[in-house]
């Protein structure tokens, strides 16, 4: 048995804390792990838009994970492929974030609008950026993912906000174009109709109405390819482009570029330097964006994996955890009332391209159960901070990095990354409480640069609780790859009347949905029984993702 197998009973630091909240002498044959939901102790609403994604014009995902075209024979709604729409509408997407990542500070508006055959062809990008040296870019086909052709642009996105139900949300072009061309596109979007030039464009191009755009991104990664800018330089072009912005009646959310991971110099820095013209100057934030991504070490391939691998990677996605805390703090320093919210618009697991994939489709791969976990980890951390994180994306949507889909000609697949999504939810809009996990720890080593080994613990169980009037959500993540979690739950102040769950696992623990086996990693109800005292023990399955629906009286 390997190192890995090891999963041992070790009390976490939450013991300590959840021995206040429910004394063991309490229960007879008590479960080995607890959870604790204080349904008194509220955290915040969680903002739908917790549960809102990321499309950005590299690889696959515009070209033909989302548009096909409208003469394509794969069914489309005016260009759009329909699959995506109608699978993407299901779990009710908060915003989508366009056209970029680094791809938007180099993006101009104006090549996306007006007739396709008119709309100029310029450099891909990605391709570009990716490939120049190599030989596989010259290996890239002469299509989309090697030239960028504009045949989607704001309004065919638009359309994919609307046929989706969800909500626009741009990322201007900091690094390479004038403010002026920022207004043009603010007015473009949000002028009423004949007001001027531009407003009447779009209503040709394709909407008499105003697209109504809240949310706006101040760059991408300004700290990076969105300028390679220092904070204090970011904060004065953010000043630049945001002084007396016309709103046309919107109230516009404007979004920092923050930091990448744990930089909180980055955030600092700004800050500090945003607001030497005076606090006032705070008002213009609505978010601060926050980018994490973990990748793979090693072969970085996505599903080959040892247990020690998956736990050292689950690990490195909840670092996501200290990094609110971290950014939230030092945002504290100068936003006292903490007015601004943070906004995580890029996350997830960044592993290498899948090598059976054409070499177009850029970092696309299949997501596994352990990109799955990955998404329950996230999805819980972001609630138990529903009063600090306002908006968080997955990157991407389609075709790339921790996708919800999977697309390739007619072919469309649903990844394990959609069912946590679906999972997760009722938590949107519902009250986040504070929730408390008492679990062994797992035990696993990880291996340094020199490949020396060093063991380490991680959590047994975590995860998140909203309440919904009578209703409790309560969604967990068991990381144990063989150990299932006898547990038992309480709610402080209401008693349980019955429960159900719903459950994403597998005993392959690289199991993931493919185009020749798109059903074989999908959640499952289990029914679950309540004692007639309101007593609930549940035992979550080894490696899975859990919501429990529990109605309380
Ligand atoms: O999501 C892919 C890229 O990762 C984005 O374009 C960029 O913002 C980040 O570095």
């Amino acid at each position: 048995m390997s190192i890995g197998r090891r999963e041992f009973l070790g009390r976490t630091a939450l013991a300590g804390a959840a021995a206040l909240i429910a004394p063991r002498a309490m229960y007879s044959q008590a479960a080995e792990s607890r959870v604790e939901i204080l349904i008194n102790e509220p955290i915040g609403t969680i903002n739908r838009n917790l549960y809102s994604h990321f499309v950005e014009h590299l690889g696959g995902v515009v070209y033909d994970g989302i548009w096909v075209g409208e003469k394509s024979k794969i069914p489309n709604v005016g260009g759009i492929r329909k699959a995506l729409i109608d699978s993407l509408a299901k779990i009710k997407p908060g915003v989508i974030r366009y056209p970029g990542g680094c791809f938007a500070d180099q993006y101009d508006w104006k090549d996306g609008i007006g007739p396709r055959d008119k709309r100029p062809s310029r450099v891909n990008f990605w391709a570009d950026t990716k490939y120049k040296t190599s030989k596989e870019y010259e290996a890239l086909n002469s299509g989309p993912q090697k030239y960028e052709p504009n045949q989607f642009g704001t309004d065919d996105f638009i359309n994919l906000c609307k046929l989706t139900g969800a909500r626009p949300y741009l990322a201007a072009n900091l690094r390479s174009l004038p403010v002026r061309s920022y207004l043009e596109w603010l007015e473009y979007c949000n002028a009423p109709v004949g007001l001027t030039t531009l407003s009447s464009a779009r209503a040709v191009n394709n909407s008499k109405e105003p697209y109504n755009v809240q949310y706006w991104g101040i760059g991408n990664e300004s700290w990076g390819c969105g300028g390679d800018f220092l904070p204090e330089e970011y904060a004065e072009e953010f000043r630049k482009f945001t002084a007396w912005l016309p709103t046309y009646g919107v109230k516009l959310q404007l979004v920092g570029s923050g930091p990448n991971g744990g930089d909180l110099s980055w955030t600092r820095r700004f800050f500090t330097k945003l607001t030497e013209k005076g606090s006032g100057q705070l008002n213009k934030l609505y978010g601060w964006a926050l980018h994490y991504y973990c990748g793979t070490t090693g072969k970085g391939i996505s599903n080959e994996y040892t247990e020690n691998e998956w736990y050292d990677l689950l690990m490195r996605s909840d670092r996501m955890e200290n990094l609110i805390k971290d950014h939230w703090t030092v945002m504290g320093e100068t936003d006292r009332d903490h007015r601004i919210k943070l906004i995580v618009d890029e996350w997830g697991a960044w592993h290498n391209q899948d090598a059976n994939v054409p070499a177009a489709y850029l970092y696309d791969y299949a997501a596994t159960l352990r990109d799955a976990l990955i998404s329950g980890i996230n999805l819980d951390t972001f609630q138990r901070h529903a009063d600090k994180v306002a908006m968080a994306n997955p990157a991407q949507l389609i075709n790339t990095i921790h996708s919800i889909f999977q697309a390739q000609e007619d072919k469309f697949v649903e990844t394990a990354n959609y069912h946590v999504f679906e999972m997760y939810m009722p938590h949107a809009g519902a009250t986040a409480v504070r929730t408390e996990f008492v679990s062994p720890q797992v035990g696993f080593s990880r291996f340094d640069a020199q490949r020396k080994e060093i063991p380490t613990n991680f959590w047994g169980l975590n995860g998140s609780a909203s309440i919904n009037g009578k209703t409790v959500t309560l969604t967990a993540v068991n990381p144990a790859v063989s150990a299932a979690r006898e547990t038992e739950i309480n709610i402080g102040g209401a008693k349980i009347v019955s429960a159900t769950a719903r459950v994403l696992s597998s005993t392959d623990i690289h199991a993931r949905n493919t185009f020749d086996a798109p059903h074989a990693l999908e959640p499952r109800n289990e029914s679950v029984t309540v004692s007639a005292g309101g007593r609930l023990v549940y035992k979550f399955a080894p490696a899975s993702v859990t919501r429990l629906t529990l109605t309380i009286v």
